[in-house]
């Protein structure tokens, strides 16, 4: 993933630097960049030329011997000739099959070396993938490679979602609009806190966490803060040292939740009332019914 991504990353940057890329500079650069070389290889080429002169001139026995040199080079032409498996014009005649067509005759032509070369290592490659991935299994297949690649993203997914669950703290925690961190925390709260705080939070030692009032204010970030660092002196448990933050994030959305459920036998109100931030409207609704059921 990452890979690709840098790749694209890099195309886009060479892509810049192709001529018509819109920025005029680049295209002036470029071509005097190109005049340049073309100016260096010609003073190059007449420095050569000059330098051989001047060998002639004054070295002739020098010169003579770099002459024979390159008589001797490589001969380019058989080279090209084996590979292409050319035969001499002299030799059609043993080539041509004994049918023509309308006086269009067929040559014998052996199969170029290139293709046979070709030919042959291809065959060659595939029984030695063959062996090597499929009847010895000394490499993972396409299968075990995407099922490993798959199963590293997994682990690193996981490792980046705890990481940044646990990033949590009072001051960035936010109530979470999917509702999913309060369904988890439903657990955390049901085995750590309902013994004080009841099992729906009507209330019991602790407060009762389903009414509007609250101690210690009603926002998450209250509340967080309340679950992480505890009231001692009050009987509130400190959470830091046995939640994680993430959990405490958890508890504390399960805890917004239960605003306004009305549980059986609640707990009198304790503290301030305080509006729900997150739905102005349904708290104003709420607000009427709930004074009444103080009064009774
Ligand atoms: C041992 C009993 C006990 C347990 C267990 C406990 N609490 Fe509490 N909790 C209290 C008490 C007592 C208070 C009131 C503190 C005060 O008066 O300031 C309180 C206060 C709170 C408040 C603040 C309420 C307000 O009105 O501001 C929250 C939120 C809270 N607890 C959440 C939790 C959560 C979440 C857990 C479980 C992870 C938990 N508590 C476990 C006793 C407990």
């Amino acid at each position: 993933m990452n890979t690709l991504l840098l790749a694209a990353e890099t195309t886009t940057k060479a892509s810049e630097w192709v001529f018509g890329s819109g920025n005029i500079y680049n295209d002036i650069l470029i071509v005097a960049l190109i005049i340049v070389m073309i100016a260096l290889l010609a003073s190059a080429l007449v420095v050569n030329k000059a330098m051989k002169s001047i060998i002639n001139l004054t070295m002739p026995q020098l010169a003579a011997e770099q002459q024979k040199k390159k008589t001797k080079k490589i001969d380019w032409q058989a080279i090209w000739a084996k590979l292409l498996s050319l035969r001499p014009i002299e030799e059609e005649k043993d080539l041509e099959i004994d049918h023509e067509y309308d006086g269009i005759k067929e040559l014998d032509n052996p199969v170029p070396a290139w293709f046979n070369a070709l030919f042959y290592s291809t065959i060659t490659f595939g029984v030695v993938y063959l062996l090597v991935y499929h009847v010895f299994g000394w490499g993972p297949n396409q299968d075990q490679e995407y099922q490993r690649e798959m199963a590293l993203a997994e682990k690193a997914k996981q490792e980046f979602l705890a990481q940044s669950a646990n990033q949590i703290d009072e001051s960035t925690i936010e109530v979470d609009a999917t509702g999913a961190l309060a369904a988890s925390g439903k657990a955390i709260y049901m085995a750590n806190c309902a013994v004080c705080h009841g099992n729906a939070g009507e209330g019991g030692i602790g407060p009762n966490l389903s009414d509007e009032y609250w101690l210690h204010g009603g926002d998450i970030k209250d509340v967080f803060t309340v679950v992480k660092y505890g009231v001692p002196e009050k009987g509130m448990v400190p959470w830091e040292q046995t939640l994680t933050p993430g959990q405490i994030a958890e508890v504390s959305n399960y805890i917004i939740t239960l605003t306004g459920t009305n549980p059986p036998n609640p707990k009198e109100p304790q503290g301030e009332k305080v509006k729900p931030k997150a739905n102005e409207e349904s708290a104003e609704a709420l607000a009427e019914p709930v004074a009444a059921e103080n009064e009774a």
